[in-house]
Formats: structure tokens, sequence, C-alpha cells
């Protein structure tokens, strides 16, 4: 029987990667490789929905696609490819908008919050009709299931209603996925700030680690996470949430367990925690910065990744599309 698919798709970003992204999302999709036919797509199309710098959002995605591949992400056991190589993204999303009702894409909140950013310029349609792209991102390689986030829930409902309406107008053609929620893993918080979790979106990044820090720079955003004045180091996140944040990423990042972490350090101080803790995590970032930084130093390697991830992807995609080019018409 065929794999289960699971599609994901992320931004090409400066920062890429943070430790919270690791521990949330990346782990989970390592072990998936083994269990699932893998789809995870640099969503390059939207990412000029927002005005973008041509030479920047190149670098971007070659950044980005360097770091998943570093945090495991294995282009031998997925399909990790660039949205604009597949040409079948732009060709489905114009099917799926003109069976999009306008009130329907309207009420679409996030396009309310991504365009009041916009300002006196105003946010362009294609910002407007991003959950149309999405829906098709997902429909075109039969993705049972769909992980997201609270704030994507909307555009899975999107999906799954585009499908339906299309499969009774047309005769049966997409899978009808569902949303599900990535098994619960440890949240990682700022370390500035531990009541928010970590994230690029954060307005400093001094409490934000990111897979291509230096070591040093590691260190010392760890050497200065925010703790308390009451000096014991117990997992109580509501009383002492910097605290018992440095010991999730600890456990997670150790294979230690919590309890464990707790009586190591009893009657030690936070200065203790936070050396070890940095030792661990700089052990475990930098063979992957390394690996990232040897395939951006090797752009034809990168060239040949991508190449092949996009002939994978044009060939699932473009069997989608040819069904639905027939059922409408074409
Ligand atoms: P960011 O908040 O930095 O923009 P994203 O929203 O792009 O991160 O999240 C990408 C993935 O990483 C999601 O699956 C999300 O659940 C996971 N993730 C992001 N931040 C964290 C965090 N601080 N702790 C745990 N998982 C996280
Ligand atoms: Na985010």
């Amino acid at each position: 029987t065929p794999r289960p698919v699971l599609m994901s798709g992320m931004q090409p970003s400066a920062e890429s990667l943070h430790i919270g992204n690791y521990v949330g999302a990346l782990l989970s999709w390592k072990a998936m490789q083994a269990t699932h036919e893998t789809f995870f797509m640099l969503a390059d199309l939207h990412a000029i929905t927002v005005p973008q710098d041509p030479r920047e959002l190149r670098e971007n995605t070659r950044r980005t696609v360097a770091q998943y591949i570093a945090a495991g992400i294995d282009p031998a056991q997925s399909t990790l490819f660039v949205q604009s190589h597949v040409a079948a993204h732009a060709e489905l999303a114009w099917v799926l908008n003109t069976i999009t009702g306008f009130g329907e894409a309207s009420r679409m909140t996030q396009f309310k919050d991504k365009s009041a950013k916009q300002g006196s310029d105003g946010a362009s349609v294609g910002l407007f009709t991003y959950p149309i792209l999405q829906a098709g991102d997902i429909l075109l390689y039969n993705a049972a299931e769909v992980p997201v986030g609270e704030d994507q829930r909307q555009h899975v409902e999107l999906t799954r209603d585009l499908a339906t309406r299309f499969n009774s107008r047309f005769g049966d053609t997409f899978v009808v996925p569902e949303a599900y929620i990535l098994k619960e893993t440890a949240k990682i918080y700022d370390l500035q700030n531990p009541s928010s979790k970590m994230s690029k979106s954060a307005e400093s990044h001094a409490g934000v680690i990111w897979m291509l820090d230096e070591p040093a720079v590691t260190q010392k955003k760890i050497m200065r996470a925010v703790t308390d004045a009451d000096g014991g180091i117990v997992f109580d996140p509501a009383t002492k949430p910097g605290v018992s944040n440095l010991l999730s990423i600890f456990s997670v990042m150790s294979g230690q367990s919590i309890p464990s972490l707790e009586s190591e350090f009893t009657g030690r101080g936070y200065g203790d925690l936070k050396k070890a803790l940095a030792e661990v995590v700089v052990e475990t970032l930098a063979p992957m910065r390394e690996r990232a930084l040897e395939l951006l130093a090797d752009p034809a390697e990168l060239d040949r990744i991508l190449s092949a991830a996009a002939d994978r992807a044009n060939e699932v995609a473009d069997a989608t599309l040819a069904t639905v080019y027939e059922r409408v018409g074409f």
C-alpha cells in the first residue's frame, strides 16, 4: 500500500531555522520520513505576495533549503523542492480561483492581518488569493492529512471546501484533506521573554537561537537567558518559565528526562545549568551548521538536489493537474 502523504510548506527567510522550529517541527518531520511520503516545499510563490528583493529571495530560498537538509530532511527520503520549479502550483491556483467565491475568499482572517501591515500602497491581489494557492499546494500531492498550526486551520477548511466543490461539480478528483495538529512536542520559549514562544517574528532576536549562529553567539545567548531570583532548578512553567524553558531545551537536546536533570542540578546555580545547556546545544547544532555552510558553499550540489526534487514533484503534480484540466474541459 502507498504510504500516506505529508505535505508541508515553508517560507524562505533570511534567518530560517531556530531551535523552536527544530524541536517543534523538524524532529517530527525527520521521523515521519520513514513512515510517510514526504513533500517539503519552499514557498517562493507565496513569498512574492508581499514586496520582495529578488536577490534576497533567491538567497533566502537556498539558505532555507540548506538548513532543512542540514537539520535532517534527507533528499533521498523526502521531496524537498522549490514551489516555482513546479508550474502546476500556479496553474491549479488559477482553476481554483474560478470556483472560489469572492465573499468566501474575503472571509480569510489572515488576509486582514497581513494586509493591514502593507501600509499606504495596500495589499496585492496575490496576497488576497494566497489561501487559494495554498489549497492547490495541498491538493496537487493528494495529501490526506495536513499538519497545521491553529493560524492555518481556516485555510485547510477552505482547501476542503474547494476540493469537495470541485469533486461534486466535475467528478471525483481530489483527496479531501483533514487538518491535524502534529504530535505535541515541547514548545520552546524566547530566552529573553519566556512567556512568548521563540519565533522569527520576535521584535528582538536576543532570545532566539538560530541554527546558523556561531557557537560563541549561541553560548552568549544562553548565558544571558532570563531566569528568576528564586534560585531553584525545578520545572514549573507557571512560576518559573525561564528555568523551565532551559530544562525543556536541555531535555529535548540531550535525551535526558526533566526529573533526572532536576536531580542532577539540585543545589547548583543557574550559571552551571546554563553552561551545561550551552554545551549540549552547541554540540547538537554544530554539525548541522557545518553541513548547511558546506551546502551553501557548493551551489552546484544544491542545484542538483533541487532539480531532482523538482522532477519528482512535477511528476506527481502534473498527473493531478492533467486530470483537473481534462475534467474542466481543456
Ligand atoms: P516562527 O514562529 O518562527 O515564524 P513558524 O510559524 O514558521 O515559526 O513555525 C514553523 C514550525 O515550527 C511550526 O510547525 C511550529 O509549530 C514550529 N515552531 C515554531 N516555533 C516553535 C517554538 N518556539 N517551539 C516549538 N515549535 C515551534
Ligand atoms: Na510564524
